[in-house]
Formats: C-alpha cells, structure tokens, sequence
C-alpha cells in the first residue's frame, strides 16, 4: 500500500519564510578563499569574486548568508578585515589551524551579498571578545556616518551602511571546542548585556542567543531555559544546529533524520515557551537554525595537519550521495512545516566547506547532488505552508523505531493558486506510490511532477557531471 496525503487550503501552518532558505559562508578551508573569492579566475569580477560561484548562489535560491562563523568567528578581530588589504595582518586561526591572510573582511562579504542578492546576517566574537568590540562593528556597519567607526567605513571606500538587521550572538558558546567556550549561565550575562546595547545603537535589529550544537550536547534543553531565562527579553530567536551522517551503514535511519530534527525544534519551542511562561512574558522566541546540513564529521579532514597553518586548506570537502540528497529534502521539510516558529535557517555551509556548490581553485564550479533539493524547494515553496494530513506505511529504524516511510509538507499560494507537493521517500530500495486528494481545493491541473532519484543510493555527481537527476514523475491520475 502507499501513502496518502490530504491537503486543505484551510490548514495553513504560516506563510513560507524567504529566510528559510539561508546557507552561510565561513573563514573555513576554501570557502571563502577559492570559494567566493578567487581573483585569478576567468570569472572573476574587479572585487575578485567569482561570477560562476554568485551565479549558482542565484540559481540556488539562497535568501540570507550567515558570516564570518562559525568556530572562526569566536576567534575573530574584524577590525583584521578592513582598511587597504596589503596592510591587513595574517593571523593564526586556531579553530581550524589554519592562517588568515584577512584579504576579505566585512566590507568586501557585503559587496559580495549585495552582487549574489543576498541578505547578510553577522555574527559576533563572544568568545574572545565582547560588549564594546560588538558595539564597534555594529557603529562600522549600520551608521550612516559621524562617528570614529561609519567615517572610517567611508574612507574604506563604502559610503553608505550595511544595514545589518540580523545579528548573532557569538556561535555555539555551549561547545567545549569553541574558542571562549562558556556555561550557560556565563553566557546568557554576556548575550544579554551585548544585546541590550546593540538595542541602544537601533531597537529594531533581530538578535540571535546561541541555543545548542546538537540534540546530544549534555547540556542540551538546560542550556536553553537558563540562557532564555536570562536574555528573553532582549533577544528574538534562538539558534539550533545539526548535521547528520549515514552511521554504520544504517541508511534506513540516516533517511529519516528529520525525526531528529522534527524533534529538535519541538523542545527547544517547548522550552522557550516554559520560560515565558514562568517569566509571565507575552513574547514568543522563535528558531533560527543556522547550521543544518549532513556532514560525514571524519570523512574529510577538519583540521590542519598540527605541524602547519595553511592557507585556506581543503577541509571538510564533503562529497554528496544521493541519499544525502534525499536526507536534505527530508530536513527542509521539517524546516518548511515548522514555519510557525523557525523564522531562520541556514544551510551550513556555502562553498567547498560541506556544500552544495564546489570549486576547483582557479577552474571549474560544480553542483552536489544536495543542490538539487535545496533549489526546487526555494524555487517552488511559495504562499502558505499547509499542515498535511499523511498515512504512510512504515518501517522500523534502529535509531528512530517505526518511522513513516513518506515525509511530505505542501504550499499553497493563494495568489497563484498554485499547490505544491514535497516529498521524500525513505524506503532504501523500493519506490512508493503517494496518493494526493487535494479536492478541498476545487478544479486543479497537474503542471509539473519531478523527482529526484537514482538506484543507486550512494551515486555522487562531480565536476564532469553535475546534472540533477531530476526525472519527470510518472503521474498516474493527471488532474483532479
Ligand atoms: O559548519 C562547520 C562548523 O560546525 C561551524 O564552524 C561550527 O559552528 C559547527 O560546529
């Protein structure tokens, strides 16, 4: 038997958030350097930007772009980024043991997002760093000019502000690796201090409390209520980040990862709607899940050899199945029907760096087979998210027990009419048939039906062949 799935255009979870289809580009490996940037590329524009990499960021339907970091950026002096770049200081980067030449800084990743039509969202070193070197890179950022910091932007040669909207608050502050690594209590002070000036400098900016690295950290659902209790008022969302991988062979799991992430979400709202409860708040904190990805965490290497601090080195140079594929499908479902409380998310990373976009130094840009999925559903979700009424068969997952075999999610935009089915089979070898009755919504034609497959799970694209594997869908009953 197949599955079924009942759409009603009664039944909307919220509208589609163009911020759900964000990535972020980090001072990691090549991601920036040979990445974005790349001066001696044929394609490269007199800021030394690749045009083949903005022209697939485009073609991936990327909205926001988190930056600098990740680990890096709890390390990171962003006054090292400015100014004439043969004055700019190398400096060791001891989150990935690398050297940090600085040739791109804050200025030049806001003429990059502005050429990519992206809206750059920033993160701040709280770490290392705090309150007042925050503060700084805000006033360089978002002020038109008059001060020591907006004049100096000007004279760097950006007249007008970046205006900046959204702000991290440092980046996974929760994690023993991170550089200034802190309890929760520690770092909900120093995240409520910190954006209780920024809201001196402009009220309306989103700030962005660092929730927790995975599910499993200990500290996880604690870490969240303490650091809530302590920022709520000051800050708008809270972050959540997971990377999943094929564990032991075990790809019935790895499928259906999104009960993970389903899950994620529901405590972590669970949890910041205790706090306003027990804070008597009306408020609601919302997600902002700004790295999510799968991630084979030692396939490729993550750090440096000790020895040495290349230059932008290959790390964490991931290299894409088809199963990956199907398994980032399945989390952008789980983003798209939590529209009602994820506000933001961030597909982690870009380029090069787990990504779906990869280059060859100086040569030629290919897609993974994870940037198929990402870019049919930020091309196609539009309107309103409708909840789904689904029946599927399932199977048993050693990590998850009985799981359905079909995850589904639907939009609808009423201004179209247009109704659009995701879905995502998590059966290893078979196919499934998917029954859709959408007669709550009148006479509807079927327009396009695709699917992404292929028989063997673990196909990869590469440089020579990137093509999407994106087959017409047999359709069986042709309209309804
Ligand atoms: O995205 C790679 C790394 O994963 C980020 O730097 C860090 O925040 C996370 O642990």
């Amino acid at each position: 038997a197949g599955a079924t799935l009942v759409l009603d255009p009664a039944f909307s979870v919220g509208p589609v958030r163009r911020r759900t289809f964000g990535a972020f580009v980090e001072h990691l490996g090549r991601c920036v350097y040979t990445g974005i940037h790349d001066p001696g590329h044929p394609t490269a524009d007199e800021d030394g930007f690749r045009g083949d990499v903005i022209d697939l960021t485009r073609e991936l339907g990327v909205s926001t772009v988190r930056y600098p970091g990740g680990n890096f950026v709890s390390g990171y002096r962003w006054e090292d980024g400015i100014g004439p770049v043969d004055r700019r200081p190398a400096r060791l980067d001891l989150a990935w043991h690398s050297t940090e030449p600085n040739t791109v800084g804050v200025d030049e990743f806001m003429r990059w997002a502005k050429k990519a039509g992206v809206e750059p969202m920033m993160a701040v070193n709280l770490g290392t760093r705090g309150v007042q070197e925050a503060l700084d890179l805000l006033e360089y950022c978002n002020i038109a000019s008059g001060t020591a910091w907006s004049d100096l932007r000007r004279a760097n040669g950006t007249e007008d502000p970046h205006g900046v909207r959204m702000w991290c608050l440092g980046n996974e502050m929760d994690g023993p690796w991170q550089i200034g690594h802190k309890t929760a209590e520690e770092y909900g002070r120093l995240a409520t201090e910190t954006a209780r000036a920024m809201r001196m400098v402009d009220p309306g900016l989103e700030l962005v409390a660092c929730g927790s690295s995975s599910t499993s950290m200990p500290t996880f659902g604690e870490w969240e209520r303490i650091v809530l209790t302590e920022a709520y008022e000051v800050v708008d969302l809270i972050s959540a980040h997971a990377y999943y991988w094929e564990e032991d062979g075990d790809l019935a799991s790895f499928l259906a990862s999104a009960v993970n992430m389903d899950r994620f979400i529901d405590d972590v709202v669970a949890t910041a709607d205790a706090v306003r409860a027990a804070r008597k708040l009306d408020k609601r904190i919302h997600i902002s899940f700004d790295e999510w990805n799968v991630w084979y965490l030692n396939a490729s290497p993550s750090q440096a050899p000790k020895d040495d601090w290349p230059v932008a080195p290959p790390l964490l140079e991931d290299h894409y199945s088809v199963a990956d594929a199907v398994v980032v499908g399945g989390l952008l479902i789980a983003l798209l029907r939590h529209t009602d409380r994820v506000h933001s998310a961030s597909l982690a990373q870009l380029v090069n760096v787990i990504a779906p976009i990869m280059t060859e130094p100086g040569g030629r840009v290919w897609r993974q087979t994870t940037f198929h999925p990402f870019a049919l559903t930020s091309r196609h979700a539009a309107g309103q998210v409708l909840r789904v009424k689904l029946d599927s068969p399932t199977h048993e997952t050693a990590r998850f027990g009985e799981t359905p075999l079909v995850d589904a999610v639907a939009t609808h935009d009423a201004d179209s009419g247009e109704v659009v089915v995701f879905a995502v089979n998590r059966h290893t070898t078979e196919p499934v048939t998917v029954e859709v009755d959408v007669r709550a919504f009148g006479a509807l034609g079927v327009t396009e039906a695709l699917t992404l497959s292929s028989d063997d799970p673990y196909a990869r694209a590469s440089a020579d062949d990137d093509t999407s594997r994106s087959s017409p869908l047999e359709w069986c009953t042709g309209s309804a």
